[in-house]
């Protein structure tokens, strides 16, 4: 694996594989990999000839409160796992590198980033749109992969391609899980072992809430109860039930339903969600 900092080292290999006819498929990340990031990999390694991972922990989708300042890394282990997974560069640029003054982007997020973590993180989706157009300016992928577990990101990233009229494709996967269905994220490292063994209820009480969509309870009375059953030391920012492919309310024409949510557990942030087929459509 070729590890590259700069963006003209690497847009010198890439022009050099694109000219011998392969594809490039796009890996971003913020590095503290697991799992569910080697995952993505693999998914890129399937859909392109060249697999691209960047680690570039973004300060402008960060608010200030946030933990970007303590945001965890973990160089080695990263450049370990991606090897063994058959990364061909890893893209390790630098902030100046990224955003250089006077550098314009044109990027633009719509009403979906004002939903849900929108809400209470305002400032995260302009960052996260304006770093991924970014990074496809700067590598000119074929595929980019993405994780469902960010949801709304992913949709954000769609809509971005779409209306940039990229010629990118956008693959995912589903969320990777451990194995007491807690999702995986790199913020997990900030649970304390006590939180840790709390943490699965939180995938509990989104199943739940999905066996009682399905067996027709109304979506008021079985958001209550997840709310209940989460209750402390779980602070809920928000569960909803809604269109999966607007992130809007459900109607009559909505095909999938997604269930998704995001709490706090002490000073950890974790989101989740479930997406499924609505049987009576
Ligand atoms: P980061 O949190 O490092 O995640 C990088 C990618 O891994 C994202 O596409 C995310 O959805 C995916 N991912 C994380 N946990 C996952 C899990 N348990 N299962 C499946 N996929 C998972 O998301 C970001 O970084 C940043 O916002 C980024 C897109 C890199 C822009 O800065």
């Amino acid at each position: 694996m070729r590890i590259i900092e700069t963006i003209g080292a690497l847009q010198e290999h890439l022009g050099q594989c694109r000219d011998q006819g392969k594809t490039i498929a796009l890996v971003p990340t913020m590095g503290g990999l697991h799992a569910g990031h080697l995952q993505l990999v693999d998914k890129a390694k399937t859909s392109a000839d060249i697999v691209v991972a960047s680690i570039f922990v973004n300060p402008t989708q960060f608010a200030p409160n946030e933990d970007l300042d303590k945001y965890p890394h973990s160089p080695e282990a990263d450049k370990k796992g991606l090897v063994d997974r058959g990364a061909d560069v890893l893209f390790l640029p630098s902030v100046q590198q990224i955003y250089p003054e006077n550098q314009t982007s044109d990027y633009e997020v719509g009403e979906i980033a004002a939903l849900l973590c929108g809400k209470s993180r305002p400032i995260h989706f302009d960052g996260v749109a304006q770093v991924v157009s970014r990074f496809f300016d700067i590598v000119e992928p074929d595929v980019a992969v993405f994780g469902e577990k960010d949801y709304q990101q992913l949709q954000i990233i769609k809509q971005l391609v779409k209306r940039q009229n990229r010629n990118i494709s956008i693959a995912s996967i589903e969320i990777a899980r451990e194995s007491d269905g807690l999702a995986m994220s790199t913020r997990n490292k900030y649970l304390s072992t006590s939180e840790r063994m709390l943490a699965p209820h939180f995938n509990q009480a989104l199943r739940q809430a999905k066996s009682n969509y399905e067996s027709g309870m109304a979506l008021d009375d079985l958001i209550n109860k997840a709310r209940e059953s989460l209750g402390r030391p779980f602070e809920l920012d928000y569960f909803e039930v809604l269109d999966a492919n607007t992130l809007t309310q459900i109607t009559t024409s909505s095909a999938d339903v997604i269930i998704v949510s995001a709490v706090k557990l002490g000073i950890t942030r974790l989101i989740d969600n479930i997406v499924f087929r609505r049987s009576n459509v």
